[in-house]
């Protein structure tokens, strides 16, 4: 069942979900946390950085595993998402890195699945994942197509994902074409499910969410309906043009 959370503003939408995982680690301080990259949640974590810093939040106790890295590029180049979380939060909090999983984009997939996996479900799931989506409704990077995984697995990216992802790199032709993903299940067996959207790009595959019951592999976000606790946070803008209405 999927709780619509409607803000202002896509600061205001970051602000809702920065305190969310606030509360979150401020009650449980060993708490476990699935993390997402994506420019969507850039400025949430800008918040975590503020909170950690004026003393609001300790990290130090908490573990991390994140959705997905790309294939082919090792965790130093600057588009990898081990990067990307090492520059856009980790660096700049008080968690043990050691405590933070980022799949390995290098070396043997199977391998590499079968770890990510395993972190997936290692001292339990996690207590909140995050995501963001993408204008074809992926979740992580798995894609629309006529049929989804349940566990980590290595997938092919669309033409409409590895476009919308192009703006990160110097050519097209750099982003890469496989990445490592977890699974549906995996993210649906987080206890509690937090996904931000904001930007035109992303109507349609909110409208797929939020403005019916039907779930389809075509829009993967839709599975979401069948967790028990999931919260979608858009800003007004974004709920107006899927005509939203709460
Ligand atoms: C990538 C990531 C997804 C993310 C999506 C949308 O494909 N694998 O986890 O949700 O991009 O990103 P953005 O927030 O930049 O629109």
């Amino acid at each position: 069942m999927i709780q619509v959370v409607v803000t202002e503003s896509y600061d205001a939408s970051c602000a809702y979900v920065a305190d969310m995982i606030c509360k979150l680690v401020n009650e449980k301080p060993a708490c476990k946390l699935g993390l997402a990259t994506g420019g969507t949640p850039v400025p949430m974590y800008k918040k975590l950085i503020e909170a950690n810093q004026a003393g609001k939040v300790d990290f130090s106790a908490v573990r991390t595993v994140n959705l997905d890295e790309y294939c082919g590029i090792p965790g130093t180049h600057d588009q990898s998402y081990r990067y990307f979380m090492n520059t856009n939060l980790f660096d700049h909090i008080n968690i043990d890195k050691a405590n933070t999983y980022v799949a390995q984009g290098m070396g043997d997939p199977a391998a590499n699945a079968a770890e990510l996996e395993a972190k997936v479900y290692e001292g339990g799931v996690a207590d909140l994942q995050l995501l963001g989506i993408g204008n074809n409704g992926h979740i992580a990077f798995n894609e629309a197509s006529d049929t989804l995984h349940a566990t980590a697995h290595i997938e092919h990216l669309t033409e409409s994902t590895i476009n919308a992802n192009a703006r990160f790199f110097a050519r097209k032709e750099d982003v890469p074409t496989t990445a490592i993903t977890m699974g549906m299940g995996d993210i649906l067996a987080a206890k509690c499910v937090v996904l931000i959207a904001t930007g035109l790009a992303k109507t349609e595959a909110i409208r797929g969410l939020v403005m019916s019951d039907e779930i389809t592999t075509h829009n993967p976000s839709t599975m979401l309906k069948m967790h028990p606790n999931a919260v979608v946070v858009i800003d007004k803008e974004l709920a107006e043009a899927v005509g939203y209405k709460g």
